[in-house]
This record gives structure tokens, sequence and C-alpha cells, in this order.
């Protein structure tokens, strides 16, 4: 399977078929998987003979669903998490120990600069905050109590984007660990393993599922190091339930196609968004004018599907356009078939101060869209439509 493409091992890797010789996978609701005999019991919890014990930590539907994932983020291992923060927060917690430090980009999820700022100096964890495309600051970062690199790229709202191979490069130069999450280019549009990147992690909530249904989450990397984060959830219990993990791996089957069509209408409405004259500036990783631009193109295959833009009005007048938008959900959520419109200022930020979204960018003209798979002439005038509301 390992040689095949994207798209085929996104379909065709399944768990082993049952008795029943169904086509499709079903879905395995059980807690506890039962022996044959006390001497089977007795070898399985030995490691002698594979077979599942346990559903907090193995499951024919999360080993499905981890398996292919393994296959398009070609990592060796992983293991699923029942959020995005629940992966987030295994990949760090797994490898850090009292006294260690870690260097973590700015540009991070808000609850994962929670864990890093607020939970883990109080395990006695340090740490030190750069800029994701201030290559000098990762560099200048390192002390030699340093055990991991964190960042996400492209980044939220703005799309930033990191140089992963330098950042590979460098963390195999110290003996660090390198964890991206890989959330918003999900693996058919970037692999950071081709980069030298250790561990991914990913909120499979996104575009994994990609139709906002349920939450889920991964970590994948070598098996020597996931080994910490498996015994993490095996331990504590932040594991995939078996019915949101047959919808992922279903979901997965489509990402391909999906990522496709996310990418090419966002890169129209960025286009469009570019030449509009109410519109102060466009973000958007393969748009010429991103300031990482041509890494952008080399580490994406295309730009993903979230847009964001700032309008050149007065607030009030913000919140107008978005309430004159029929046919973007506002909601705070992305990577789903249908179109998003989040103003990131007064909802996904609002609890950072004043002068922290000022520092992180985050004007009150912000709009973030995170581009569906409706018709893009549609979405094109339905914004249009709003503008000529508001103008
Ligand atoms: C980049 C990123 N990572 C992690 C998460 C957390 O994922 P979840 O909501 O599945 O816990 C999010 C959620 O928005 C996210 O945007």
């Amino acid at each position: 399977m390992q040689k095949r493409s994207f798209q085929t091992k996104a379909i065709r890797n399944q768990a082993r078929l049952s008795s029943f010789r169904e086509h499709s996978t079903p879905i395995y609701l059980t807690s506890s998987f039962s022996f044959q005999s006390a001497e089977q019991g007795k070898r399985i919890f030995d490691g002698v003979e594979n077979g599942n014990l346990y559903s907090r930590f193995s499951n024919p539907n999360t080993n499905e669903f981890i398996e292919t994932l393994c296959l398009l983020e070609k990592c060796e291992s992983g293991i699923a998490t029942a959020s995005g923060m629940a992966a987030v927060y295994t990949s760090l917690v797994s490898f850090l120990s009292y006294g260690d430090h870690i260097v973590v980009s700015k540009n991070s999820f808000g609850n994962t600069l929670y864990i890093v700022t607020s939970i883990l100096p109080k395990m006695g964890v340090e740490y030190t905050l750069v800029e994701l495309d201030d290559n000098e600051a990762w560099k200048s970062a390192i002390q030699t109590n340093t055990k991991l690199l964190y960042l996400e790229t492209p980044s939220n709202p703005l799309l930033k984007v990191a140089d992963l191979a330098f950042i590979g490069n460098l963390c195999k130069e110290n003996n660090i660990i390198s964890i991206v999450d890989n959330c918003f280019a999900t693996p058919y549009l970037q692999n950071p393993s081709n980069f030298g990147i250790d561990i991914i992690v990913h909120s499979a909530t996104k575009y994994i599922d990609g139709q906002g249904r349920v939450l889920g989450g991964a970590i994948l990397g070598p098996e020597s190091l996931i080994q910490y984060c498996y015994d993490f959830i095996r331990k504590t219990g932040a594991c995939l339930s078996p019915f949101n993990a047959w919808i992922l791996s279903k979901s997965l089957e489509t990402l391909a196609i999906r990522m496709e069509r996310h990418s090419s209408n966002a890169l129209a409405i960025a286009k469009e968004l570019q030449n509009c004259k109410y519109v102060r500036r466009v973000v958007y990783p393969h748009l010429k004018s991103h300031s990482h631009f041509l890494l952008a193109k080399k580490q994406m295959r295309s730009g993903g599907g979230i847009v964001s833009f700032e309008l050149d009005f007065e607030e009030k007048k913000i919140f107008k356009f978005l309430n004159a938008l029929e046919l973007f959900t506002l909601t705070a959520n992305l990577g789903d078939s249908r179109s998003i419109a989040t103003h990131p200022q007064s909802t996904t930020h609002s609890k950072l101060s004043p002068q922290e979204q000022k520092n992180a960018g985050i004007s009150p003209q912000l709009i973030r869209l995170s581009i569906g798979l409706e018709e893009v002439g549609d979405l094109i005038a339905d914004i249009v439509n709003a503008l000529n509301k508001i103008k």
C-alpha cells in the first residue's frame, strides 16, 4: 500500500474483513474484546499475540483511521485522540519533564498557547515564544535544556508560513523534537515529514471530517516517539471513540478531492477580493502577494481553504457585512463543506487584550473565511452582494 498514490491509499486501506464479508468497514461499538481462551488472553496481554483488548487503547475503527492517516502523512506510527486539543496536549506533555524548555510559535492556536503559557509552567516547563516565520528567532531561542519546538503552518488566522526544512534541520542538529500541527494544510497539501519534522499533530475535527460533525485528533511520527504518546493516552484516556473514528475514516476517502475544491474555490475568492476596492488586504498562501509565496508553493500542493482579509470600513460596518452574507455561516469552526465567515477579534481571539490583539495582527476589520465546496460563483456573488449592501 505504501507505494500507491495518496487517493488510492486513502480509499483502499481498510480494517480486516469480518466473517460477514462486508464491503464497508462496520462500526465496532464495543468497550472490550473477548478471548477465545484464558491462554489467548494471557498472550495478548503479554504482547506475544496481536489483538484488541480494550477500546481505550485499540479498536478496529481507530486502528483503521490511524493506519490510513500514517500512510497519508508518511509516518511510521500514530495514535488517535478524542479531539485536536487532546492531540496537542499529549504531543507536548508526553515528552516533557520538570526543568525542560520549549520553543513555540507565537502564532499558534489560542488553546495551544494556553497549555504552553499556563499549564506547562506549573509542571516546571519553561517556554520561549517566537514569530513563526523568523528563522533567526527559532535558532537563538534554543537553550541547553530545550526539548522540543512546536508550531503550526499555515497559522490561524493570518496564514503565516514557517520554513519546515529549516525547522526540521535545526531540530536534527540540536537533537530536539520538532512538532507541527498540520491541521490547516492536511496531509493532502503538505507532508511535514518530507521536511524532516518528527511529530505531526492533527485536529481531525476540521478538514479531515470536512462536514462539521465530529471531534477527533491524531499524533503521528516514528514509533520510538509515538510510544510515549500511546502510553499517555492509554493511561489517561483521551482516546477517540470508535464511532468518530468510523466517520473520520470515511472522510479520509474524499479528503483529496475536497481539498482540491476547497483550494480552487479559495484561490478564486482571494483573487476576487484582491481586486475589490473595499478590501485593504488579502492573505492567502498561494497569492503572489503573500510574504512567503515561494515557500508556500514549495511546501504546499495548493493554498488550502482559508482566506483572511481586511475590509476598508469602520468597525460598525464589518458586523453589517457579516450579517448581510447569506451563504456563509457565522460560526467559529473551519474546514467544512459549508462556507464559514468568522470575525476573529470578537470570537476566536476575543480573550486576548487589545494590545495582544494588535501584536497578533487581529484588527477589527479582519475576517477569516473558510471556503466550502459550494459553487464558487455563488460564493463570490454572495460576498459582492453583502459589500453592495454596506458601502
Ligand atoms: C490549528 C488548530 N489546532 C488544534 C485545534 C483544536 O482542535 P479541536 O477543536 O479538535 O480540539 C484547532 C481548533 O480550532 C486548530 O485550529
